[in-house]
């Protein structure tokens, strides 16, 4: 069982460094179709709060080296959510324990686990959908209960890789893909439900058929309508999914900006694999971002907590932190300052996150309207015509997620 190995090392290294590195996402990236591996990772971060419940209830000092932490947790989480023979479990896991003296207390309670007749629920929701305590007590201050319990429910769930068909060149229909299902929502997403080979050497990935993208954000660049030869600007672009995904839709004068080089390298590779062709790439602060033109519309898929992506990633929850919610929030505000003034008079302004904050969402589009006088377009026909839950705010949509829908939030602001 190598894996563990590596699977150890990296969740040893989130908690080093507090978040996960870039070397975790290299090393996953690298062994991204070992599906053990990616099960385990995510799994004992997504169960977190849960495994550390378990583990402490055999604890009698709770306050262990990290390093045994995660080590039992590793262990509880392969004990309580696979099929693996517990024995395996137990000895393959006891032998990542480096210090001799703590290795007949990680054997000890995790073989009391192995004794758990099934799987118990704690009380308390925090524990029990493993989610940090803060953060429960603010979702629960804004969002109604049947958002915030699916929510949830749903972030427990991993979910399968989606992609879009490049509507340019094919439909989904003409798609000559085994094991994939077509999204409930969007009219151009597929949903794989098994990889035989790494996405990134699938040949319609290769050759520009597909995109890999989540339903979610495909639905974005579909609540807007463009017009032929209409200057838009997608203002934070990386890595392209969006800005990629319009060009497929229309014939535009795209201007695609990001403030990270390294991250516009990432949009130029997806353009050249797709073969289209922006106006201008541009790599600069949005807040600072200026032009001699004005544009018809305007994309703000903004930098933000992420809060939404947890099935994907489910580190975000407990990287993220009142202080760095309020950071970004006056962040979003500053792009959306100046953004403001490089919008035509008329001009629709599309702004976007994949989070669930009221500081991001709500708070800073109503900010906007009455400090800048824009108009809210009621897009709640649209999401109906694509079959989407939502939440209405009076300024924007907070996406209900579901088996393939991540929280996500639109709104679309005129410039009067
Ligand atoms: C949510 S991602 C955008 C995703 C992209 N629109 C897509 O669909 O693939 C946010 C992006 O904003 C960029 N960003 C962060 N701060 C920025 C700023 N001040 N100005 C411009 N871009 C910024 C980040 O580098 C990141 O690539």
């Amino acid at each position: 069982m190598n894996d563990l190995l590596i699977a150890y090392r990296l969740l040893r290294k989130k908690f080093k460094a507090g978040m996960f590195s870039k070397d975790f996402y290299e090393a996953f990236s690298y062994v991204e179709e070992k599906a053990f591996f990616k099960d385990l990772v995510y799994g004992v971060l997504r169960r977190q709060e849960y495994l550390d419940w378990v583990v402490n209830k055999f604890l009698r000092k709770k306050d262990i080296p990290p390093s045994i932490r995660t080590i039992l947790r590793i262990g509880a989480y392969l004990i309580l959510f696979t099929n693996i023979p517990n024995y395996a479990v137990v000895n393959e896991t006891v032998n990542l324990v480096e210090k001799q003296s703590f290795r007949k207390l990680v054997n000890a309670i995790l073989r009391n686990i192995t004794k758990i007749p099934y799987l118990e629920h704690p009380k308390e929701l925090y524990l029990k959908y493993s989610v940090p305590k803060w953060l429960l007590e603010y979702w629960k201050k804004f969002l109604p209960n049947d958002y915030l319990y699916s929510m949830l429910e749903y972030n427990l769930i991993p979910i399968k890789t989606s992609a879009r068909v490049n509507k340019r060149k094919l439909t989904r229909e003409q798609l000559n893909l085994e094991n994939i299902k077509y999204t409930a929502h969007s009219p151009i997403g597929i949903i794989f439900e098994t990889f035989n080979i790494s996405p990134w050497e699938l040949k319609e990935y290769i050759k520009g058929d597909i995109t890999y993208q989540s339903e979610s954000s495909q639905l974005i660049p579909l609540l807007i309508d463009f017009n032929k030869d209409e200057f838009i600007l997608d203002a934070c672009s990386a890595p392209g999914g969006k800005a990629t995904e319009i060009l497929e839709l229309s014939d535009v004068k795209l201007y695609v900006n990001d403030i990270d080089a390294s991250r516009i390298e990432l949009v130029r590779n997806q353009f050249k694999r797709l073969n289209l062709r922006a106006e201008k790439f541009t790599i600069k602060d949005a807040r600072k971002l200026n032009f001699d033109f004005k544009f018809d519309k305007i994309l703000v898929d903004a930098p933000c907590s992420s809060l939404g992506t947890a099935r994907r990633n489910p580190e975000v929850l407990r990287r993220q932190s009142p202080k760095n919610i309020k950071f970004l929030s006056s962040l979003q505000k500053e792009i959306l300052t100046n953004i403001w003034t490089l919008l035509k008079q008329k001009g629709l302004l599309v702004y976007s996150t994949c989070t669930v904050t009221y500081e991001e969402n709500t708070m800073n589009v109503k900010w906007l309207v009455e400090e800048k006088g824009g108009k809210i377009i009621d897009i709640r026909d649209k999401l109906e015509n694509f079959k989407v839950k939502y939440l209405w705010d009076g300024y924007g949509a907070l996406f209900y997620p579901d088996e393939n829908l991540t929280p996500f939030y639109v709104s679309i602001i005129l410039k009067e």
